[in-house]
């Protein structure tokens, strides 16, 4: 890999793996001495966005966030690996127009999957009404019409997709 920055942005549902494949990619694209930092939702929701919740506008307000340091660290030459759920289409055109350059991976997983892991117990608490405007229950999630890139984490291991993007990214990038 070519030591330039960019900016990987992986969309999804809650509990589809984004946190986890963006794990292991920071690990691998670190052991091959690149520069690498992650943004991820809960991350920066405890740091930089305590004041945001779930409304579309909060969520847009959280996306422009995100991309304004994604975009200082892609311009100053770091792999940037976001994690947000970023749920509406319209809404990643901004990171798409603001950073270059800029790959929208798509963590693909059927809803009912994520229910059935239900990793942080969220989905059980918004179908019992606990937590309001919960993405896949009571709001939308607007599936990427085409994104660069599309790992289906119902069918392969974090591991498998993560190295299928490490893959994508050397090949067909030449990164
Ligand atoms: S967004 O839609 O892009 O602004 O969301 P994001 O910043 O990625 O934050 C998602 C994480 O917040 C937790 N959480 C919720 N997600 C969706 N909807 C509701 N109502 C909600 N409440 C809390 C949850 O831990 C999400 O993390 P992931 O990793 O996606 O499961
Ligand atoms: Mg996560």
């Amino acid at each position: 890999m070519k030591p330039e920055g960019l900016t990987l942005w992986l969309t999804g549902l809650s509990g589809a793996g984004k946190t986890t494949i963006s794990r292991i990619l920071e690990r691998e694209i670190s052991g091959r001495g690149l520069r690498v930092e992650r943004l991820d939702g809960d991350m920066i929701r405890s740091h930089l966005s305590k004041d945001l919740g779930f409304t579309k506008e909060d969520r847009f307000t959280q996306i422009e966030r995100v991309t304004y340091v994604a975009k200082l660290l892609t311009r100053h030459g770091v792999i940037v690996i976001v994690s947000l759920i970023s749920p509406y289409r319209e809404m990643r055109n901004y990171p798409r127009q603001h950073i270059p350059p800029f790959v929208e991976i798509y963590v693909h997983c059927p809803l009912e999957e994520c229910i059935r892991r239900d990793v942080k117990g969220l989905y059980n608490r918004a179908l019992k009404g606990e937590i309001h405007r919960f993405t896949g229950i009571h709001d939308p999630y607007e599936p990427p019409d085409n994104p660069d890139f599309t790992v289906y984490t119902k069918e392969e291991t974090p591991e498998q997709s993560a190295e299928r993007i490490l893959h994508f990214l050397e090949t067909r990038l030449k990164i």
